[in-house]
């Protein structure tokens, strides 16, 4: 059985194609579209720096009860698990899983459709064994070796290695997507998503010929017609010219977004700001951009890939183009490979 079958398997959905967390905004509306064209969609956490318990538990289950009312096929979530300056964890982790679990266990349509917990940032320890004790799938986004091996030894179902051309927060030490993959995908025994700098059924082929169970993506679907942030921010997207990102001090950790004037406030903002006033204001600059569309002053978290896309299709135009690219290029793979692979001069006579 291939990784893909596994993964079809333990999720019930029909493409290997997984729409990543994409915070701080819950991606409700993007999430149901993912999942009701076949992928699975995921709903992002709200907040990273938000301090208010309640507020994070409210509007968290108010994202995942909006995607269950709006597809029947199954989703995700994600919650980054990361720690503050004094060691401790973020209260967006705690809170958000637990409200997940909580989701979860209530039963009714959120209970059969909410199928996987992605967590992301830091290690998911302890998280794993209470995330699959209620009947989660648990997904453990690394970006190294060390890391999928030590998410794996721990019990994670399921790697989503995510190389550093990524956008959002990115690794603190970068391993490239094409290094990254083939490592994790060889030496671990649980499917393998790819995520990071994949936008198109080139990038699945690849992926599923490598022996990855699918791919999951983020800068790609910000430019679709679903998606919910501000029409200026996912068109900045689409009009993003190769060289045009840059990786820059994010809310917890290195973040790639891209360049823009907001940007240049960026080491001002560092010098003279606490480290709880700086989270606090660069959340608060990444949200005004997603909402207002202020791409000039505000900050927009986003992949290297922005610069190979050049349209705004629906999500289900481009689920079909992705899945129907990739079915015909490993087709032609498999009836070729002996010439594709044949040495020179193989085959010719004279
Ligand atoms: C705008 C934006 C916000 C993101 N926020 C999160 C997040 O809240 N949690 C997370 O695990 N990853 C986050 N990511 C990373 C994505 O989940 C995904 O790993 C990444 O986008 C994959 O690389 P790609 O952008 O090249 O597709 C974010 C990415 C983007 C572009």
């Amino acid at each position: 059985m291939s990784a893909w079958q596994r993964y079809r398997d333990l999720t019930g959905i029909d493409y290997p194609i997984v729409q990543d967390g994409m915070g701080p905004q819950p991606t409700t509306v993007l999430a149901a579209a993912v999942s009701k064209a076949g992928g699975l969609g995921t709903v992002s956490s709200p907040s990273i720096v938000e301090t208010s318990e309640s507020s994070l538990r409210t509007r968290f289950r108010a994202a995942i009860e909006y995607v269950a009312e709006h597809t029947d096929r199954p989703f995700a979530v994600n919650v980054p698990v990361g720690r503050v300056e004094t060691g401790e964890l973020l209260l967006v982790s705690e809170t958000c899983i637990d409200e997940a679990i909580a989701a979860k266990r209530d039963g009714g349509r959120v209970g059969s459709q909410l199928v996987a917990l992605t967590t992301s940032a830091g290690y998911p320890g302890e998280f794993i064994s209470r995330i699959q004790a209620a009947g989660l799938i648990h997904q453990a986004k690394v970006g190294s070796v060390r890391h999928a091996l030590k998410a794996r030894a721990a019990g994670t179902d399921v790697i989503i290695a995510s190389g550093y051309e990524m956008g959002g927060h990115t690794h603190v030490n970068g391993v490239h997507t094409m290094v990254l993959a083939p490592q994790v995908i060889g030496r671990l025994d649980c499917p393998v998503l790819v995520s990071g700098g994949l936008c198109d059924g080139r990038g699945l082929a690849a992926m599923l010929a490598m022996g990855a169970a699918g791919i999951a993506m983020g800068t790609r679907f910000i430019a679709t017609v679903e998606h919910e942030w501000h029409q200026r921010f996912k068109q900045r997207v689409v009009d993003t010219p190769e060289w045009g990102d840059a990786v820059f001090q994010g809310v917890y950790a290195p973040c790639r977004g891209l360049k823009n004037p907001g940007l240049s406030r960026l080491p001002d903002a560092l010098a003279r700001m606490s480290p709880d006033e700086f989270q606090a204001w660069e959340e608060g600059e990444m949200r005004r951009a997603m909402r207002e569309g202020d791409i000039e002053n505000g900050l927009l978290p986003g992949g290297q890939v922005a610069a190979a896309l050049d349209d705004m299709p629906t999500v289900a135009e481009l689920v079909t183009r992705i899945v129907t690219e990739a079915s015909s290029l490993l087709g032609l793979a498999g009836a070729t490979a002996p010439e594709l692979l044949a040495p020179h001069g193989a085959g010719v006579t004279h």
